[in-house]
């Protein structure tokens, strides 16, 4: 049976993740981003973000995947447009509308298009749109807000296994459409209005967000009173209420969604007169928690001035090389402006980190940066990292503390090799 051709808007994580996934899945699909250089590369085969397995896919399926910086191609073949533009944050803790607007801006009246919204907006961005397509007499495009919550690192896995689909539409065809492109794939279609499906996925992360932000705080108070939150978290996962997923303690969450996604909807909720308390306490403890690996280091270190401190990843988590909101970039600056020496090592994130943590050392290998360091920081679980032989680690660095940022070593082979281990709520 042949599958629906449909277009993709911004070939970003999400949009080029979720063009490889319907090609694999049988659509012809036909890619556009204003970023001239971006679909030159992409035509050429380079992808350009570290995504595992999305090279092969994309190669596997290029007959199948078209990119153009022109909305014509799509607009002809495709019914479907699948909007996957940034939405970042502005100074105001808002989303910045602009990308999508500008989408809307470029589309031409139509009876037999639909809108198909995967970047995350604030809730009420579907009234908003359509207000603004039926100002510019194009009212009968139609509108679907289709979430996404696909994960850097394990994106294709998580586009082909999705938890749930949600479709929010005010009826007709284009819902039923969306509904059976995600067919194959077999999970819950979650049909709803525009603005539930909206809100379905901020609450989604702002909880998952406050589910990491109270592990660490209760990270925190397990250093206070000697017990130690891995077990804790073990204990508590197992309670089918509570689940064991986003229950992993340390250096805080990172990347473009989670911090963004929580201010927003904590704005979004100012903006309409409700105070939404939880939210400002999971951001000041998120960023707290970035700061606390360098009271830890002073604890063992003493003052910092002039000592050399290795950071072990920088990239928000691993197998990726994204380093919004990673937690690696305000630990650097607090250590250098502590007056400490700071190395670091990231086997992908590398080009992208150096721009960002000007000041900062960076090096070839992981042995290279802990050479003659007062203390090791494991900032990204990548396995490499976690793998490291400690013994050598031992030989290489100058001092003897090893801070695990994420709770992801062993601490018996660490204190095998004669080094002082530190986890994040660990006795
Ligand atoms: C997240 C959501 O999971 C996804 O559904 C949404 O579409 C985009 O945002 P992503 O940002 O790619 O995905 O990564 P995720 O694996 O969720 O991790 C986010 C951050 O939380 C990372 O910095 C990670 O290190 C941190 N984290 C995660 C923890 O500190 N503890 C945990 O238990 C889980």
């Amino acid at each position: 049976m042949s599958r629906a051709p449909v277009g993709v808007i911004g070939t970003g994580y999400v949009g080029l993740v979720t063009a490889a996934g319907f090609a694999e899945l049988g659509s012809e699909v036909w890619c556009v981003d204003v970023d001239e250089a971006k679909i030159a590369a992409l035509r050429a085969g380079q992808i350009p973000i570290h995504e595992p397995g999305l090279e092969e896919v994309v190669a596997e399926q290029r007959d199948r995947l078209h990119f153009s910086t022109d909305l014509g191609p799509a607009l002809e073949h495709a019914r479907l447009l699948l909007v996957a533009v940034g939405t970042p944050p502005t100074y105001s803790g808002d989303a910045d509308l602009s990308a999508v607007l500008a989408v809307v801006d470029s589309l031409p009246a139509s009876d037999r298009h639909a809108l198909v919204m995967k970047s995350t907006v604030p809730v009420g961005t579907g009234t908003t749109v359509r207000r603004l397509l039926a100002d510019q007499g194009k009212g009968e495009l139609a509108y679907v807000s289709c979430p996404e919550f696909l994960r850097e690192g394990s994106a294709l896995r998580d586009f082909r296994h999705p938890d749930r689909v949600v479709i929010g539409d005010d009826g007709g065809w284009a819902g039923d459409a969306v509904a059976e492109l995600y067919a194959p794939l077999g999970a819950p279609a979650i049909r709803t209005d525009v603005s539930s499906a909206e809100m379905v996925k901020l609450a989604s992360n702002a909880f998952l967000a406050t589910k990491i932000s109270f592990i660490n705080e209760i990270a925190n108070v397990c250093e206070e009173t000697g017990a130690d939150v891995v077990e804790v978290a073990r204990g508590m996962g197992l309670d089918g209420r509570i689940g064991s997923s986003f229950l992993h303690a340390g250096l805080g969450f990172g990347g473009s969604c989670f911090p963004k996604d929580v201010s927003a909807l904590k704005q979004l909720a100012g903006n309409s007169g409700y105070h939404f308390q939880l939210l400002g306490a999971v951001i000041e403890v998120n960023e707290l928690q970035k700061r606390r690996v360098v009271a830890k280091l002073e604890k063992h270190l003493g003052h910092l001035v002039g000592r050399r401190i290795a950071l072990l990843g920088v990239a928000f988590k691993p197998d990726t090389d994204d380093m919004r909101e990673a937690s690696s970039l305000v630990l650097s600056a607090r250590l250098l402006a502590e007056g400490a020496r700071v190395h670091a090592y990231d086997p992908v994130a590398e080009e992208r980190a150096r721009e960002l943590m000007p000041g900062v050392e960076f090096s070839q290998t992981a042995l290279d940066a802990l050479a003659g360091a007062d203390a090791a920081v494991l900032v990204t679980e990548w396995p490499e990292l976690v793998g490291l032989d400690w013994s050598r680690a031992a030989e290489a660095m100058g001092g003897s503390l090893v801070v695990d940022g994420r709770n992801a070593l062993d601490p018996g082979a660490v204190r095998a090799a004669g080094l002082t281990y530190e986890g994040i709520g660990r006795p």
